[in-house]
């Protein structure tokens, strides 16, 4: 094992993390395997959100770190401006194969963020490409996280990713968030809702449809806490999308790959978006990648309405579709193929939400929520805002658990091949943890 002593912290300025409280109090993770890992005094802890809802088939698997390996020996790097390497080419495929129908072009990128900003580019460049470039308003929602590049950050709908960053890019509409008081501790869909999706007709008729470009939704609100979609919701927003000739955007950073019970939020939900962001569980986590997958339709108005020979689409990264990635994403989706997880995390899902929803009436509890192998408790606030939840995710992690929170609001997503036992055990340390908050 690599082993790399440390004597200060200070010149790693850490995301998303209180700097001057972890320096002074660190919490480093040395080893992981399974559904845990080992932090540096040796103690083992659950974690109960797949890493960053990346590692869906449990950490350290072999067959990605060996294909990782021999990839590297073989040909470690090479551009794919102009040139190419067969393993992004079968990637394409195999990523084909698993989203609907007729979404069958895909790009890379290295995150979820650059998939996002790619999947905006690429609306314009197929508007552009119609003859509608007037259409350059984006739709988004409140409470929506698209990561953190600067074509993200205006999607953004939680306050604080966005209060410094001013308007960065203009022409972004919010549609309200869908969390209802009402339905609190609602196992799966709510039943009511489906209404919410009319403001993005109240948009297009404000702005005018032929200037809306793009809807972006997360099929499921991950970060914010997992704002499950009303019965309806989605399809009423593929029918306005439709009516105004506006492009339909799931983000499935999070939802992809199983987390839902099928491949996609778009066939648990059964609406097919005309494009798809990917991440996270793509490589199960072993190496960074994101990718948009678009409709036919897109990809061939792009391709078509360039001259022979010439760039279609001015857009990519150095690293987008490296090899290296590439390889942990193939052996990511034979692993997912060999074990069945996408089904097994359908199996799993009514115990583990059943187990997690037995936690109401836990005190300081405020609300329960979860689809799939997708649940989210909300603890009440305690004076400012995230400061019980930074308290709980500290109490959590010393007594064994790894939980992600948002403010007061911790995420739990368990590898996909976790077992009844290893859900028990999550709830059981989060039970004991949280009466006491
Ligand atoms: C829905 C969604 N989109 C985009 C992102 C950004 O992904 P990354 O952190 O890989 O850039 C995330 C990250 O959590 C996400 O949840």
């Amino acid at each position: 094992m690599a082993q790399y002593a440390t004597n200060t912290l200070e010149q790693h300025w850490m995301p998303f993390t209180a700097n001057r409280d972890f320096k002074a109090d660190p919490r480093l993770i040395v080893r992981s395997e399974g559904i845990h890992y080992w932090n540096h005094k040796g103690e083992r802890i659950i974690d109960a959100s797949s890493g960053l809802f990346c590692c869906a088939a449990g950490h350290a698997r072999k067959e990605i770190a060996d294909a990782v390996g021999r990839q590297l020996m073989e040909m470690d790097y090479c551009t794919h401006f102009q040139l190419g390497h067969p393993s992004s080419f079968e990637l394409a495929r195999r990523v084909a194969q698993l989203t609907p129908e007729g979404l069958d072009h895909v790009f890379f990128a290295n995150s979820g963020s650059e998939a996002v900003d790619t999947a905006l580019k690429i609306a314009m460049a197929y508007h552009h490409a119609r003859g509608e470039g007037q259409r350059q308003r984006f739709v988004s929602r409140e409470r929506a996280y698209h990561g953190v590049n600067i074509g993200g950050t205006s999607l953004a709908g939680l306050m604080k990713n966005r209060e410094a960053f001013g308007a960065v890019m203009p022409g972004v509409v919010h549609m309200r968030h869908t969390w209802n008081p009402e339905d609190r501790f609602t196992k799966g869909q709510p039943a009511s809702g489906a209404e919410l999706a009319d403001d993005l007709k109240r948009i297009c008729e404000l702005h005018g449809g032929e200037t809306v470009a793009a809807c972006f939704v997360e099929p499921i609100a991950g970060s914010t806490g997992i704002l499950v979609p009303p019965v309806g919701y989605l399809q009423r927003l593929r029918e306005i999308c439709d009516e105004y000739g506006v492009l339909l955007v799931f983000d499935e950073v999070i939802c992809g790959f199983g987390r839902t019970g099928k491949a996609f939020a778009a066939q648990s939900f059964d609406v097919t978006p005309d494009v798809m962001t990917m991440a996270k569980a793509i490589t199960n986590g072993a190496q960074p990648m994101g990718a948009v997958v678009v409709q036919d339709e897109i990809y061939e108005t792009v391709v078509d309405a360039a001259p022979d020979g010439a760039v279609e689409f001015f857009h990519g990264y150095t690293f987008g579709a490296h090899p290296a990635a590439c390889a942990a994403a193939l052996a990511t989706l034979d692993i997912y193929e060999r074990e069945k997880l996408f089904e097994r995390a359908a199996e799993l899902s009514p115990y583990f939400l059943d187990r997690f929803f037995a936690l109401r009436g836990t005190p300081g509890i405020a609300d329960l929520r979860g689809y799939g192998m997708l649940a989210a408790f909300d603890l009440g606030p305690d004076g400012a805002p995230g400061r019980r939840g930074a308290k709980a995710m500290k109490r959590l992690f010393a007594s064994g658990l790894y939980v992600k929170f948002t403010a007061d609001c911790g995420l739990v997503a368990p590898p996909l091949m976790a077992r009844e036992g290893d859900i028990d055990d999550i709830c059981t340390i989060l039970e004991e943890v949280l009466a006491d908050i």
